[in-house]
């Protein structure tokens, strides 16, 4: 082949695999400097994209954005805490202006927001909490009470079979192991449903959060336990998964197993109105625009408060029919 031919494959090479190392990585992580035209930017890590739940959050964070005039740097973690962590460090690189993160497990943050700390930048927690005993390293928290949210559930069951006889078991479907909402949810569902000891949870696992997962642990369950009463999953798309499996062994969902889940997502509130779910505690995604007010405040140097609570509401099959044509997400 001629040198000059030689050569020219080479740097096409040399281009395809430059361009291939940059769609590697996430959206904007790669890009240096901040805020060049004066728009204040916000680096934002999501959990990923395991659930109708968080696409709806992350449409409701880049609509935001945009409506605020915010810069916005997202980076999806695919379910990955070292991707955050990377994602996180990139951001403190960039000197972004704020930093906010949906921490996929609630441990293991301490360093790298002491990283973002040290630089000077404010850090939001949204959606889901971390452990740290050092509540310095981040502004504030916008999100749900998960253990609220497991708790009216229980309270809901308890109500619901208050006059059944007998042992009612229960599977439960677990969130990603170690995840605010998982370990939250499980703790709420778990008190309130110790009011009534006939009230037995016979399996507990992780369908991490998604409908594949929750399909999967469902027939390991029916497999396993030949007399379930009640599926308690800790949200919508595993709960969705898990009809499909609750179907195939022949079982009439929300009949012969009662039902609940959490978030009250469109398909969630499909399967409630048409009788597959019976009960349904919601978890709001839509934290854009109170994250974007948020930023702006932290940035300014304004005092935000440590915790801020997102309004929420249950949903039975009735319930769910009137609301299911305004649902946005
Ligand atoms: O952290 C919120 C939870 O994460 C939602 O309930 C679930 O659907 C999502 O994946």
């Amino acid at each position: 082949m001629p040198m000059a031919r030689r050569r020219a494959i080479a740097v096409a090479a040399a281009v395809l695999l430059a361009g291939s190392v940059a769609a590697c990585g996430n959206s904007d992580t790669g890009s240096d400097g901040a805020g060049d035209d004066g728009k204040l930017v916000l680096g934002f890590s999501q959990v990923g994209a395991e659930s109708g739940w968080r696409t709806a959050n992350t449409v409701s964070i880049q609509e935001a954005a945009g409506e605020a005039g915010i810069e916005l740097k997202f980076d999806d973690a695919q379910q990955k805490q070292e991707n955050q962590i990377r994602a996180i460090r990139n951001y403190i690189q960039q000197k972004v202006d704020v930093i906010a993160f949906s921490p996929v497990v609630e441990s293991g943050w301490d360093t790298v927001l002491k990283e973002a700390k040290d630089a000077g930048i404010p850090v939001i927690l949204t959606d889901r909490a971390v452990d740290s005993a050092d509540k310095s390293l981040y502004k504030t928290f916008l999100g749900s009470d998960f253990v609220k949210e497991g708790r009216l559930s229980g309270e809901w069951l308890v109500e619901e079979k208050k006059a059944a006889t007998g042992d009612v078991n229960i599977v439960e479907l677990q969130g990603t192991t170690g995840s605010a909402p998982a370990n939250d949810r499980k703790k709420g569902f778990g008190e309130a449903i110790a009011a009534d000891p006939k009230l037995k949870i016979i399996a507990s696992q992780s369908g991490d959060f998604t409908r594949a997962g929750g399909k999967q642990v469902m027939e390991q369950f029916l497999r396993a336990h030949p007399k379930i009463d009640v599926l308690f999953a800790h949200n919508d798309d595993m709960g969705l998964g898990a009809l499909e499996a609750i179907t195939a062994a022949g079982k009439v969902p929300g009949q012969d197993i009662t039902i609940i889940t959490i978030d009250a997502v469109k398909d969630g509130m499909q399967a409630l109105a048409d009788g597959k779910f019976n009960f349904i505690a919601e978890c709001s995604p839509l934290l854009g625009p109170q994250l974007m007010d948020l930023a702006k405040k932290v940035h300014a140097g304004e005092e935000v408060p440590p915790r801020i609570e997102t309004e929420e509401t249950t949903f039975t099959q009735e319930q769910a029919k009137e609301a299911l044509p305004n649902r946005k997400y």
